[in-house]
């Protein structure tokens, strides 16, 4: 089935927006917009056959416009953190927009999130999809060269969406994309999530200080409350941590080549999502700061711990530290990083 194109309403820079709906064999729909590459909607059949959007998100536009919760985001040109908003690169200091604190999230006051992409609408034997380019300007949100972005979620018959991300630069910068949705596997707004059982593909983690910045120790989960290692519901021991899980664990792959990072069950609609990424670290965000306050698809208002977030990346604050694996991208060289949602039930 081609790819569907509908209006979306005018972007705040007067852009007119659109949805871009991708629907597989087996009926996993998959709705974007060109507003920040978002994922808007993602309707995955249960263990019944009964379809439910599982991503937290708004019925609008204008809901992603003032989000501030990063739901379906595409996230850069650094996701995550990057400590005090500054780094030094081949002796320069570069300052970037402080939008947590004093620490620089998620790529800043206007992220890649924020802005519109082009997009094209690519079919292939099998599967169907969007790319979403966009060319970040040198100095934007503070990041040093002009940078051309693709993101490009294809939907697949064999139940994955995947989404492949490239760039390149015309100075050395760091970069860093990820994507954010909150899923809940048993559907938007049915409830909290702790009760999926996760697993996750990690020995080891990044611990953190008080401002989320990772102390540069690469800890072993084992014996703790962060050890997600074999399938575990999330709800177990979350009251051990204190704020909730909130950090990147290190992915046993070393990333470089596609491998299983986590896989997450829903033991009532009986949903499972594995994840599959190239990157050497995975986020997971048990949707903490989620407080009620916003009202989202269909009048649900979102509480603590009714989505979680699993963020392929590299790890947080690593421009700023030497010795985790390097996210400076240089003139000549690309930037590549694919992530594969693959949905299945038991
Ligand atoms: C990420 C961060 C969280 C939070 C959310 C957005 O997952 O790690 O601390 O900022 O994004 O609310």
């Amino acid at each position: 089935m081609a790819v569907k194109i509908s209006p979306y309403g005018t972007a705040p820079d007067g852009t007119k927006c659109s949805l871009y709906t991708l629907v597989n064999a087996q009926g996993v729909k998959a709705v974007l917009t060109d507003f920040g590459a978002i994922l808007v909607a993602l309707e995955v059949p249960d263990r019944k056959g009964a379809a439910a959007d599982i991503t937290l998100g708004y019925d609008t536009l204008e809901g992603w416009v003032k989000d501030s919760s990063y739901f379906g985001a595409t996230v850069g040109r650094c996701g995550n953190r990057i400590a005090k908003a500054k780094f030094t690169l081949d002796g320069k200091e570069y300052v970037l927009a402080a939008n947590d604190g004093e620490n620089h999230l998620h790529g800043g006051v206007k992220g890649f999130n924020k802005v519109v992409w082009k997009a094209k609408p690519v079919t292939t034997p099998g599967a169907r999809g969007v790319e979403f380019s966009y060319l970040s300007k040198d100095g934007e949100e503070g990041y040093p060269g002009n940078l051309a972005c693709t993101v490009t979620y294809m939907l697949t018959d064999a139940g994955e969406l995947s989404i492949s991300y490239g760039a390149t630069t015309d100075k050395a910068t760091p970069i860093n994309l990820t994507h954010h949705s909150y899923f809940n596997l048993a559907g938007q707004g049915a409830g909290d999530v702790l009760g999926h059982e996760l697993m996750l593909a990690a020995d080891r983690y990044t611990p953190v200080d008080a401002g989320l910045i990772p102390t540069g120790e690469l800890a072993p989960v084992k014996g703790t409350p962060m050890d997600f290692t074999t399938a575990t519901a999330i709800g177990a021991r979350i009251d051990q941590v204190p704020g909730g899980y909130d950090h990147n664990y290190v992915l046993t792959s070393g990333g470089g080549k596609l491998s299983l990072a986590a896989r997450v069950y829903e033991p009532t609609s009986g949903r499972v999502m594995e994840i599959s990424t190239t990157e050497p670290g995975i986020q997971f965000y048990s949707g903490n700061f989620l407080n009620g306050s916003v009202v989202g698809k269909g009048g649900k208002r979102y509480q603590k711990h009714y989505g979680f977030c699993l963020e392929t990346q590299h790890f947080p604050d690593a421009p700023n530290k030497p010795a985790f694996p390097s996210v400076i991208l240089r003139p000549g060289e690309r930037y590549t990083h694919v992530t594969v949602h693959k949905f299945s039930t038991r």
